[in-house]
């Protein structure tokens, strides 16, 4: 399941962001490519462990910490820090899974990737071509939001970004371990708590229903999370 959040930064967190970012030194995208994906990524990086890609980093966690949509989404176990990528004209990233394990920069801590992110940080009216498309069930979802607007998809998902034909795509992405590992399992959750949130604002939070609807959330919970 794709899910769209807008607004996850404001447009004067964007500006800020694109200001700092735009006097940052710059990398190749085949410093973190495994090799499948190297053959495919064409794309320039923050260095993550620049101060810059750390700092905004930080901001991204924070500003998502308070969106209760991606709680409710990704039911995050354990997030690696975002990185900052750009693809100017020509440059983009063939078909491909992101990488399954993927090792915090720095440590030896590893996660498991379920969920892959993307932040907008550009208007779409500022490029051309640069939409994330993503394979699915349905088949091919074609993405490209609003600047401060992220989407999320499951990491297990095939999945490109076209070639930037005018302009400068400007992203930031990362990937997070969910509690709950199963694709379904959490797209099940999340329809079930939008419901429930739903149903809360038509007959009240402490209806019958909706109490016992919420305790059936939990103990879904309960029975698929790994913490
Ligand atoms: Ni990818």
């Amino acid at each position: 399941m794709l899910i769209c959040i807008p607004e996850v930064l404001s447009k004067d967190d964007v500006v800020e962001f694109r200001r700092v970012m735009d006097r940052a030194d710059w990398e190749s995208g085949l410093k973190t490519a495994g090799p499948q994906a190297a053959l495919v990524k064409n794309n320039r990086q923050l260095p993550s462990a620049s101060p810059v890609a750390q700092d905004l980093g930080a901001r991204v966690l924070e500003a998502l910490s308070r969106s209760a949509t991606f709680v409710s989404a990704a039911l995050p176990l354990k997030i690696l820090p975002p990185m900052f990528n750009r693809y100017g004209d020509g440059e983009n990233f063939g078909v491909h899974v992101d990488n399954a394990i993927r090792a915090v920069p720095g440590t030896s801590l590893r996660l498991r990737a379920d969920v892959s992110c993307t932040l907008f940080l550009a208007e779409p009216t500022n490029y051309d071509g640069g939409e994330l498309v993503v394979e699915g069930h349905y088949g091919a979802q074609h993405v490209k939001l609003p600047a401060g607007d992220m989407v999320l998809y499951p990491s297990s998902s095939l999945h490109k970004v076209e070639p930037v034909t005018r302009g400068e795509r400007v992203a930031c992405v990362f990937w997070l371990q969910s509690m709950i590992r199963d694709n379904q399992h959490r797209s099940l959750l999340f329809d079930l708590d939008q419901t429930i949130q739903e149903l809360g604002a038509e007959v009240g939070p402490d209806h019958a229903a909706s109490v016992r609807l919420t305790g059936i959330y939990h103990n879904l919970i309960r029975a698929w999370a790994d913490t």
